[in-house]
C-alpha cells in the first residue's frame, strides 16, 4: 500500500453570478511518502480550495485524491468524519485557535474529542508543544503569543493525532522573517516516513524547504521578443477564461468575439473586435488570468504584443486610457499603422488553473 499522496485531474468549479470559475482545473501531482511538497501560486490560484479538497472539507467537481490506501473523494458519513479527525491535520491560514484557551488546551482539544484521558491528552500536548519549541509558552492565551508562536500552536494541534497527511495554508503569511525562520525549521523537522506534508503558499522564500515544488500557475515568459503574428480559423479559440495572460492583441483582419461560458452551458457574447481594435490588455497588465474567452468569427489575423511592446508602440497614456475606458468597449479605433509588426510565429498559450476575475470588464 502506497502512502504517497496522489492527486489526479482534480477540478473544482464554483458558480459565481452566472458564470463558472474553476480555481482548480485538472490539477494533478504525486507527493512521495515522507516528503514535503510546496504548492506555489499567487493569490486566487486556488490554494485554499485545493487544500480543502485534500482535507475532505470540500468535495471536488471531478478527479481523485488517494492517500494511505483511501480514495478521499469517495469517503462519506462516518468514514469521512474519521478521515477529517485522524487522517489529516490542517494548519489554517488564520490559525483558528480558540481565544479563551491557552496553548496547551488548544492542542488538547482534538485529543479530548478523540477521547484521550485528561492526563494522556495533557502529556501528549506537552510533548507536541515541546516539538514546536513552545514549552515555556504553554500556559499563554493566543492573544499573549506572537504570530509565529500562534502558528506553532496551530501546528502542534494539527499534529495531535499524528495524521499521515499534514496540510499548511500560507504558513508564513503573517510572520516576520525571524518567525519565518523558526516555522521553516519546524516544518522541515516534521517530515518523516509515514507522513506527507503539503504546504501551499505564494511565498517563494519557502522554495528551498521543499522536496518538491508544484506551481499552480506556471510562470509566463517574462517578455516575448517582438510582436507575434497569430492566424485563427473561423471559430478557433485564441484563449479561454482562466488561461494565463501573456499578450495584448490587435485585430489586423477579420473579427473576434469575447465570450463567457455560462452555468447553463450556453455562451454569453460580451463584445466583438474588428480591424485595428484591441483586446486582452487587463490580464497581461495586472498579472491576472483571462477573464473571458476569445474566438474568431471569421478567418482572422492578429498581432500580439507584450505589455512593454504595446506601451512602446502606443504610449503609456494610450494604454492607461484603454484600461480606464473599459478596454475598447467604446469601439474606439486605434491607429496602429506606426507599429512594427514583425511576425514571430504563433505564441504558445499555457492552460492553467488560474482564477478568472469576477469583474465586468470585457478586455479579457
Ligand atoms: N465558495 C466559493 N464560491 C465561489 N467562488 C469561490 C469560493 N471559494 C473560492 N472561490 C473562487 O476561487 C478562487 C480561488 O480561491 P482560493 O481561496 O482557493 O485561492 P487562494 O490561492 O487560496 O488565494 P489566497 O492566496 O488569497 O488565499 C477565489 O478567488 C474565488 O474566485
Ligand atoms: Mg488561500
Amino acid at each position: 500500500m502506497s502512502a504517497d499522496l496522489v492527486v489526479e485531474n482534480l477540478t473544482v468549479e464554483y458558480t459565481s453570478a452566472d458564470y463558472v470559475v474553476k480555481p482548480v482545473d485538472h490539477f494533478g501531482c504525486r507527493v512521495v511518502d515522507g516528503s514535503l511538497a510546496l504548492l506555489l501560486g499567487p493569490s486566487g490560484s486556488g490554494k485554499t480550495t485545493l487544500l480543502s479538497c485534500l482535507a475532505g472539507i470540500l468535495q471536488p467537481t471531478a478527479g481523485s485524491i488517494r492517500h494511505d490506501g483511501r480514495e478521499i473523494t469517495a469517503l462519506e458519513g462516518a468514514e469521512l468524519a474519521a478521515y477529517r479527525r485522524r487522517g489529516v491535520g490542517i494548519v489554517f491560514q488564520a490559525f483558528n485557535l480558540v481565544p479563551s484557551l491557552d496553548a496547551r488546551d488548544n492542542v488538547m482539544l482534538p485529543l479530548r474529542v478523540a477521547k484521550f484521558s485528561l492526563r494522556e491528552a495533557r502529556r501528549r500536548a506537552d510533548e507536541l508543544l515541546n516539538e514546536v519549541d513552545l514549552t515555556d509558552r504553554r500556559g499563554h492565551l493566543p492573544s499573549e503569543l506572537s504570530g509565529g508562536q500562534q502558528q506553532r500552536v496551530a501546528i502542534a494541534r494539527a499534529l495531535a493525532l499524528d495524521p499521515p497527511l499534514l496540510l499548511a495554508d500560507e504558513p508564513t503569511a503573517h510572520l516576520d522573517y525571524v518567525q519565518v525562520e523558526t516555522t521553516l525549521r519546524i516544518l522541515r523537522r516534521l517530515t518523516r516516513p509515514g507522513r506527507v506534508l503539503v504546504v501551499v503558499t505564494h511565498d517563494d522564500r519557502l522554495l528551498p524547504l521543499a522536496d518538491q515544488v508544484v506551481e499552480l500557475v506556471p510562470h509566463r515568459p517574462l517578455e516575448p521578443d517582438g510582436p507575434v503574428d497569430v492566424r485563427l480559423k473561423p471559430a478557433e479559440v485564441l484563449f479561454r477564461q482562466g488561461d494565463a495572460s501573456d499578450l495584448i492583441y490587435i485585430v489586423d483582419e477579420g473579427e473576434v468575439e469575447i465570450f463567457r461560458e455560462t452555468v447553463s452551458g450556453g455562451l454569453e457574447i460580451l463584445d466583438r473586435r474588428g480591424p485595428d481594435q484591441c483586446f486582452g490588455e487587463m490580464g497581461p497588465l495586472f498579472g491576472l488570468p483571462r477573464s473571458a474567452s476569445v474566438r474568431a468569427r471569421s478567418s482572422t489575423r492578429l498581432t500580439g504584443y507584450s505589455v512593454s511592446e504595446f506601451r512602446e508602440a502606443l504610449g503609456l497614456e494610450r494604454l492607461d486610457g484603454l484600461v480606464r475606458a473599459g478596454a475598447v468597449a467604446d469601439g474606439r479605433r486605434i491607429n496602429l499603422r506606426s507599429v512594427g509588426g514583425a511576425a514571430r510565429g504563433v505564441n504558445g498559450r499555457d492552460v492553467v488553473s488560474g482564477r478568472p476575475e469576477a469583474d465586468e470588464h470585457t478586455g479579457a
